[in-house]
This record gives C-alpha cells, sequence and structure tokens, in this order.
C-alpha cells in the first residue's frame, strides 16, 4: 500500500452504516464509497455522513479501480456469492457473518481468497467484544491454565425482521456462538452432532424447511483433546437476547453473565467471584477508541442488533482495526479465510447432522 490509505467501500448500509464513521476516522483508511439499491436511502446515508462516491450498483463498484476494499453487509444470501466476485475483482474483503450458507460457497471463497492473494476476513463480531478480550487475556497470562471445555450459546428472538430470516434454521447463523469457543484455542471444528427440539410455526418451519426452535450441538475440535456445545434459538423461544461464552479450565473457569448489565463469573477452583470486565479501547488508534463504547446512532435511531446485542461489546472499532492492519501488514487476519469458512461449516454441518436425526457430520477440510 506505501504509505496510501486503504479506500474502503461498505455494501449494504442498516448494519453497514455502523461502520461508516470508524472508517471515517481511522488513520489508515479513506472512506471511500457506499453502495446498496434503493437511491433513495443510498443518498440520504451518503448526505448524512458526507460519503461523495456511491452506487446502486454492486458491480459496477466493482468495477472502481480506486476501490482497495470492500465491507460487505448486505442480506446473509448474498454474503458468499459478493464475496467472491469481490476478490476475483481484486478486493480485500470483509464481510460480516455468517461467510456462507453452503459448503460449495465457502470452498469458492477460500478458492478466490487464495488465487485472489487478497485478504478476507469474516467480521465476527463476538471475538472483539470485551468479555472474550478479558478471557483472551486470562488465556495468555496463564490464569485460565489448561482448558477443558468450552460453550457457547446465542438466543435471540428475531420475529420482527427481515423477511429473508424467518424460519432462517438457528445453526444457519450460528457463529456468534461457535466462533469464540475455536477462537479462543486457536482451533477448528472436525465434526459435530447436532440434536433439534421444539418447533415453530409451520408458516415459518416451510420456509427453509427447518422445523426446530432450538438446535444443540457438541462438536470436536481438529487436534486437540477439546470439545465444546452451542445452543441456538431464533424463534419462539423465551430468554432476554444472549450470545455467551463460557469457557471451563483446569485453574479458572469463566461463565457468561445470565441477565444484561451483570457481571460475569469467574471460578478460581471451586471460589466463585464476580469479575469486572474492562474496556480494550487502549488497544486502537486513538481516533477509533471512542467508538468501543458509543455507537454511531444516537439512541432513538439505534440498528436493532446493535440494542438486542448490548452494542455487540464494542467489537466493531476492534475488527476494523484487525481489517485494516492485516493489510496493511501483508499477513492474514484474524479470523483468516481458512478459519472464517470452517466457523461458518460448522453451524451449516450441525443443521445438517440434526435433520438427519444427530448422525456425526465430518466438516470438508479446506486448508491445502
Ligand atoms: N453482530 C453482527 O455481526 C451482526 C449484527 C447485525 C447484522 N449482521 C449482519 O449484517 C447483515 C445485514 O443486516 P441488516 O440488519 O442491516 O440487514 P437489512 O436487510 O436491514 O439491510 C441490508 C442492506 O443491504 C442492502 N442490499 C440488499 N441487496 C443488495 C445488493 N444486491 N447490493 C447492494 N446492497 C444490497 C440493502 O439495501 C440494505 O441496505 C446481515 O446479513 C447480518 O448477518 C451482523
Amino acid at each position: 500500500m506505501n504509505g496510501k490509505k486503504i479506500n474502503v467501500a461498505i455494501v449494504g448500509l442498516g448494519f453497514g452504516k455502523e461502520f461508516i464513521p470508524i472508517y471515517q476516522r481511522h488513520p489508515h483508511t479513506n472512506m471511500y464509497a457506499i453502495c446498496q439499491r434503493t437511491r433513495s436511502k443510498l443518498d440520504e446515508v451518503g448526505d448524512q455522513f458526507g460519503v461523495e462516491k456511491r452506487y446502486t450498483d454492486y458491480e459496477e463498484l466493482l468495477s472502481d479501480t480506486d476501490v482497495d476494499a470492500v465491507h460487505i453487509n448486505s442480506p446473509i444470501h448474498l454474503h458468499a456469492a459478493q464475496s467472491i466476485a469481490a476478490l476475483w475483482a481484486a478486493k480485500h474483503v470483509a464481510c460480516t457473518v455468517p461467510a456462507a450458507t453452503s459448503m460449495e460457497d465457502c470452498r469458492e471463497i477460500v478458492r478466490a481468497a487464495e488465487q485472489s492473494g487478497k485478504n478476507y476476513m469474516m467480521m465476527e463480531t463476538a471475538i472483539y467484544t470485551r468479555e472474550f478480550l478479558f478471557i483472551r487475556k486470562m488465556r495468555d497470562t496463564g490464569k485460565l491454565g489448561r482448558i477443558q471445555f468450552l460453550r457457547g450459546c446465542h438466543q435471540q428472538e428475531m420475529a420482527g425482521w427481515p423477511g429473508y430470516w424467518e424460519g432462517l434454521p438457528p445453526m444457519h447463523y450460528a457463529t456468534h456462538a461457535v466462533s469464540p469457543c475455536l477462537a479462543l484455542v486457536k482451533g477448528e471444528a472436525e465434526h459435530v452432532a447436532c440434536f433439534g427440539s421444539g418447533k415453530i410455526e409451520e408458516r415459518l418451519a416451510a420456509k427453509y424447511g427447518s422445523p426446530f426452535a432450538v438446535e444443540s450441538a457438541l462438536f470436536k475440535i481438529r487436534n486437540q483433546q477439546l470439545c465444546f456445545e452451542v445452543t441456538r434459538s431464533l424463534f419462539e423461544t423465551a430468554r432476554q437476547y444472549v450470545e455467551s461464552l463460557d469457557v471451563y479450565a483446569d485453574k479458572t473457569s469463566f461463565e457468561w453473565t445470565q441477565i444484561e448489565g451483570e457481571d460475569p463469573v469467574v471460578h478460581v477452583g471451586e471460589r466463585p467471584e464476580r469479575a469486572k470486565v474492562p474496556d480494550y479501547a487502549h488497544l486502537l488508534p486513538e481516533p477509533i477508541r471512542r467508538f468501543t463504547t458509543k455507537g454511531v446512532y444516537d439512541d432513538e435511531h439505534a440498528h436493532l442488533s446493535f440494542v438486542q446485542g448490548g452494542g455487540h461489546g464494542g467489537s466493531h472499532p476492534h475488527l476494523v482495526n484487525e481489517f485494516v492492519t492485516s493489510i496493511l501488514e501483508n499477513r492474514p487476519s484474524f479470523p483468516d479465510v481458512h478459519q472464517s469458512v470452517n466457523w461458518t461449516c460448522a453451524g451449516i454441518c450441525a443443521h445438517m447432522s440434526a435433520m438427519r436425526g444427530g448422525e456425526i457430520v465430518k466438516l470438508p477440510v479446506f486448508r491445502a
């Protein structure tokens, strides 16, 4: 990049809008262009944030040779195709979760990333929350000790979200629960057994042919003597929103808070105590530190995911910084393309297992 700022384009301006001011303030990026199909909404956002370059057509955006990187925040069924097209157009790609909805598309993303030599990063908020960074520090300082088991959970009520969410198999949106387990042990899922439980109303179930209210899976981690468990629900299961990670280790274990706003519990041996989780803004360039505690929107216009998800634990500027610095330093991002697709395939294979009554499903290995 030779000291030049990276020209970033954001695609999809619902959740995607959250990231505009972060790229505008990051010292190594230029918030170059925005893209979405409806002209009036595109102009509204462009005017609000002062972004001049605007595209209603994604293909046109990709043919703009000034675009160095795209950050995709479109509906989930478009993630894979848009990522693949961008990589072949020689753009670095950051894409919101999940990376894809099929294993074939995961394979294509890897092929496009490897052959183009461009970075691909799935923008997984759950591995840059302040809670995750707190647990990661306990791992790195030896406070946890030897990790013995992990548990991820993501329960959310998605009634009222855009139509493509209705009836989505819970495990097709499992990365927020899968990724922190795997990120903490720097691992990849090898195989999975998953069961479906309960049922959602016929109208919803018919949309993706997925009848279960809850899917619960046990994963084996490749090359490590470790398993982790993931529970997901999306409809008709009462609970406050939660995206959680529990970690059990021989010295210290961490259990996520049950109710938003309470402190989590750290067990040192058999002694439990509430932990105060600090903020990690100091790890970031100064101009974007404010975004670990403040959203882009005011309270009245907050994006629903930001409100339900407690501001995603301050993860947004950390994600942007990791994506940008990985490009500048010419190194793989965390997660890199292989981790991104493995963490996505974990959910795809889990749903497959649930539909086969809990049969063990082996994940494909995409790494050469
Ligand atoms: N914690 C998280 O990581 C998190 C939270 C919320 C949403 N998300 C992800 O972000 C994505 C978007 O969520 P949302 O709530 O903003 O969805 P949305 O459906 O409200 O908005 C999608 C946006 O994409 C645009 N779009 C649709 N088709 C397009 C196309 N062909 N070309 C260009 N733009 C197009 C739409 O105009 C809109 O601006 C979802 O896939 C979701 O997975 C992730």
